[in-house]
């Protein structure tokens, strides 16, 4: 193995499949991946994933697609198999955070946190792991949320699917490291993205959370994406299993 970090950072002949991936953070982690010459195959519920996965190249594929619905994850890795042979690289982005207070949350919003944020990552990663262990070796992220480690106003159904994700994470690392995969979490903090910081934590409600944080401020989507290239990279081959946090110091108090 070459450990340059020239050769370990190079993503060229790489698939990298990312739900989520017409906004925020998925788009974000797509940009960086195009950088470093991998091709992408970019999932949405919403058409303006063609936009997104064109701009970046033409020899990028887009889907649209429910990722909780069981048979479009199916016919969507299956179709990006016979497309282009391989998938290396899957990126759990999609997501959503409905809010409401403990006592009032109803069974509707609990079930479609749930089904997006939980079994959308577990649809995914199952179909995505079938194709990496034929392949022997993957890289998987699950996008879990500082939410997964600390209770937040509002967040029931939100934390709990994030809670979940840390779980299933290390199932999926502990049963698919024998065939060369690796599969980690990434927990940030309020990302300055539509869900976060220019959603529900905008305002004043943001600026008291940021004057709880060591470092003051929320994170940037390049910063979460960032971490993932180094978790899907060939310097982390020894990382799986693992939550890593980037929330400005927030959970260390
Ligand atoms: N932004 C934050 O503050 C923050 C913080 C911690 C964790 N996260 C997590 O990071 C991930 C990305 O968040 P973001 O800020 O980029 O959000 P975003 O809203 O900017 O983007 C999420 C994307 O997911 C897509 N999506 C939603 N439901 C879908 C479904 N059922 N099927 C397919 N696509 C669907 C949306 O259309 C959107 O393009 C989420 O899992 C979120 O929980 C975000």
């Amino acid at each position: 193995m070459d450990y340059s970090f020239d050769k370990v950072f190079d993503f060229s002949g790489k698939v990298a499949l990312i739900t989520g991936g017409a906004n925020g953070i998925g788009k974000c982690i797509a940009e960086l991946y195009a950088e470093r010459g991998a091709t992408l195959v970019l999932v949405d519920r919403i058409e303006k994933v063609h936009e997104t996965a064109s701009a970046l190249g033409s020899q990028h594929l887009s889907w649209v697609g429910d990722v909780s619905d069981e048979d479009s994850v199916k016919s969507i890795v299956s179709g990006t198999v016979e497309k282009l042979g391989h998938i290396d690289i899957l990126i759990n982005s999609a997501g959503i955070g409905p809010l409401d207070k403990a006592e009032d949350t109803s069974v509707d919003l609990w079930d479609l946190t749930m089904a997006v944020n939980l079994r959308g990552s577990f649809l995914y990663a199952r179909e995505v792991g079938k194709q990496m262990i034929k392949q022997k070796s993957g890289r998987i992220i699950n996008m879990a949320s500082q939410a997964a480690l600390v209770a937040l106003d509002g967040h029931l159904a939100y934390c709990a699917s994030k809670a979940g994700i840390l779980g299933m994470t290390r199932v999926q690392a502990m049963e698919w490291g024998q065939h060369g995969i690796t599969v980690n979490a990434i927990s940030p903090t309020v990302v300055e993205t539509e869900m976060g910081a220019q959603g529900s934590w905008a305002g004043e409600r943001g600026e008291i959370f940021k004057s709880k944080m060591p470092v003051g401020r929320f994170a940037q989507p390049q910063e979460i994406a960032h971490a993932a290239l180094y978790l899907t990279s060939g310097a982390s081959g020894m990382i799986t299993g693992e939550n890593l946090v980037i929330d400005g110091g927030y959970t260390a108090l």
